[in-house]
């Protein structure tokens, strides 16, 4: 237990969970990308530059997809080059091996194919069938890997899906080891919509764990349509995932799934993990900082509780 600074909670560790976090930023491209209006390309920079001095250290940067699925990241090739040269990891979204080529190009060195565990939203978000999809990140992943890049495979819709209901657990883990089986590094178990409880979090890890996935590749992707982000946060904690993935300020959502909202909010993560005494090498004071910086550019104060509450904005 230690003295609780102004503007810190006290910390209190509690038993059975990882010693240190690493959290992946995905706001300048899951939070940007569903913005009505688009940002400027100087913004983002920007954005990005003060996110990496907060102590981040993966920060998502943008998405190589088609301009015209995703205009808000259009400005792909004008971004990264303005923030390659930050000391951070800077991972990319990549559908095909044209979004490949076009990241590699500019030197990246991380990449992440995203896969959905329904039909429905891999034919909203990627215009393919589930095994399409697969089909079409296989050489992405083979080519990757061949450079030694860092592959990431996101799966989305992992426990509802707005058009299909309830997910079942036996058709995420099949995705989930198609997408490891590839060669994937990492794996992202995406709430999209945010309809997870706790326990349907722990479900799910404890089947992946019986199917051979390491709790090692696995991270955690979760929207707080309904609130619920932190607490299954803390479920997967508690079954020993140690990547977590939150959005500066709460902005997100996916312009492909119409109930997503904005993700846990990375403030909001900072505060529970540093009350629990796990390291993340974040400064909260600045990371509030550039949300309220980030809210002042897009014209609305943050969603995020902890920023409300450190920068005390009107509600
Ligand atoms: P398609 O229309 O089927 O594309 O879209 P296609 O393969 O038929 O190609 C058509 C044309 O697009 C071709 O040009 C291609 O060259 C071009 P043409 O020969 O006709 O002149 N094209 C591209 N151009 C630039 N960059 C590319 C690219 N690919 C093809 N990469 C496609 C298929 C996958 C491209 C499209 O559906 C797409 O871009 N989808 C992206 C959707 C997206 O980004 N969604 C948000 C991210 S996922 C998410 O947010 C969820 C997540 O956060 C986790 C969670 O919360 O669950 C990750
Ligand atoms: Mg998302």
């Amino acid at each position: 237990m230690n003295t609780p600074e102004l503007g810190l909670p006290m910390a209190v560790p509690a038993e059975g969970l990882p010693a240190r976090v690493r959290i992946h930023e995905v706001g300048a491209r899951d939070g940007l990308q569903n913005e009505k209006a688009v940002v400027p390309v100087e913004v983002k920079a920007e954005f990005i530059r003060r996110l990496a001095g907060t102590g981040l250290t993966t920060i998502e940067a943008t998405s190589f997809v088609h301009p015209k699925w995703v205009p808000q990241l259009a400005d792909a090739e004008d971004l990264y080059p303005a923030v390659a040269g930050l000391p951070v990891s800077l991972p990319v979204l990549v559908p095909n091996e044209r979004g490949l080529d076009r990241a590699l190009a500019l030197g990246a060195r991380r990449v992440a194919v995203f896969a959905s565990a329904t039909e429905s939203f891999a034919k909203a978000n990627l215009n393919r069938t589930v095994d399409e999809a697969l089909a079409m990140f296989e050489p992405v992943v083979r080519r990757a890997k061949a450079e030694d890049v860092h592959v990431r495979g996101y799966l989305s819709m992992c426990f509802g899906d707005p058009w299909e209901g309830a997910v079942p657990v036996p058709r995420v883990v099949k995705v989930c080891r198609a997408l490891l089986d590839m060669g994937c590094d990492e794996l992202s178990l995406g709430d999209t919509i945010g309809v997870a409880t706790p326990g349907h979090v722990t479900a799910l890890l404890t089947a992946l764990t019986e199917a051979g996935v390491p709790v090692s590749a696995l991270a955690v992707h979760f929207h707080d349509t309904y609130g619920q982000a932190l607490s299954n946060t803390l479920a997967a904690l508690q079954r020993g995932v140690a990547t977590v993935d939150a959005s500066a300020g709460g902005l997100g959502g996916c312009p492909y799934a119409k109930s997503a909202t904005g993700n846990l909010a990375t403030e909001d993560l900072v505060w529970m993990l540093q009350g629990l005494g796990i390291d993340t090498g974040v400064d909260l004071g600045r990371l509030v900082a550039t949300s309220v910086w980030m809210a002042a550019h897009l014209g609305r104060p943050s969603p995020s509780r902890t920023v409300r509450a450190l920068s005390h904005q009107e509600q």
